[in-house]
């Protein structure tokens, strides 16, 4: 699967196909991020659902020369067997209609732990990408601090303190050289970015990237300045697509953020 901006609509459809609940453009801008990075070997996703980020990110760091990186998936998994109870709300039933086959929903409702869950997605995720997957599912994040991440994908929290929360217990399971990426920040979870903007007053966050959705933060600003250099280096940076914000010494100076112009990417 090629994951450059040059494969935009395909990879929307593939993101459709894995139940990725994400925009293609981010997809890209973590694709260059990926290729970017020397070495990542362990992947934290926060929010994994039905493991459909799980899938297209392993695939798209395989193809960037990270072999068998190892993830691990939180979830509270409240949404297995929601449907049943009439529970949670109705966004789950019509998402799974819109990804999942009929045989695939009924085998959802039959896994009941995390461990049931980590064989649903790696057989799927196996299935639709054709790439070997690693993956232990956890129920909270508290569980998944035994060991030090490369990049850490926030994806789930609605509240201000409920996000901050996380932000203050997971950046420290980040490595010294790790990327932690917040998603849905804009519209899609407003209280969220208000939680990484206190965190970057609080010396927690550094900012890098900033996708359509996702936002890319170091832990410090010599990594966030690093990673912005690694990121221009890379041959497969287009200047065109990915722009330096004017006024990025507001964190420090010498300090540059870049932001993708993702209404460019789709006029190309
Ligand atoms: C937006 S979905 C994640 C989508 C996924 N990252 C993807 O791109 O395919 C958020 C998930 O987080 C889970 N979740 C929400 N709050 C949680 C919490 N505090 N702890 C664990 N899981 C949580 C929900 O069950 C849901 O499956």
């Amino acid at each position: 699967m090629d994951y450059s901006w040059r494969n935009l609509n395909n990879i929307y459809q593939h993101v459709l196909k894995l139940g990725m609940l994400s925009p293609p453009e981010d997809v890209i801008a973590s694709w260059l991020l990926f290729s970017s990075k020397p070495k990542i070997e362990n992947f934290l996703e926060l929010g994994s659902y039905l493991g459909g980020g799980i899938g297209i990110f392993n695939q798209a760091l395989n193809e960037t020369g990270h072999k068998d990186v190892k993830f691990t998936g939180v979830d509270h998994l409240s949404f297995i067997g929601a449907k049943a109870a009439n529970t949670s709300g109705a966004w789950y039933t019509d998402h799974f209609n819109r990804c999942l086959s009929t045989e695939e929903i009924k085998s959802l409702t039959k896994l009941s732990t995390p461990n049931d869950m980590s064989a649903w997605i790696k057989e799927r995720c196996e299935r639709l990408t054709e790439t070997p997957l690693s993956v232990t599912s956890v129920l909270s994040e508290k569980e998944a601090g035994t060991q030090q991440y490369d990049i850490i994908h926030h994806d789930y929290g609605d509240g201000v303190d409920e996000n901050l929360n996380t932000i203050r217990n997971c950046v420290p399971m980040l490595k010294d050289n790790g990327i932690y990426i917040v998603d849905d920040w804009c519209t899609g979870a407003p209280l969220r970015t208000w939680a990484t903007v206190l965190a970057q007053q609080e010396g927690l966050l550094y900012p890098i990237m900033w996708g359509k959705n996702k936002v890319f933060f170091a832990k410090s600003a010599e990594v966030a300045k690093q990673t912005v250099s690694q990121l221009c280096a890379n041959p497969e940076y287009n200047g065109k697509l990915f722009k330096f914000m004017s006024g990025s010494d507001y964190f420090g100076s010498g300090y540059t953020t870049i932001r993708m112009h993702w209404q460019a990417m789709q006029w190309s």
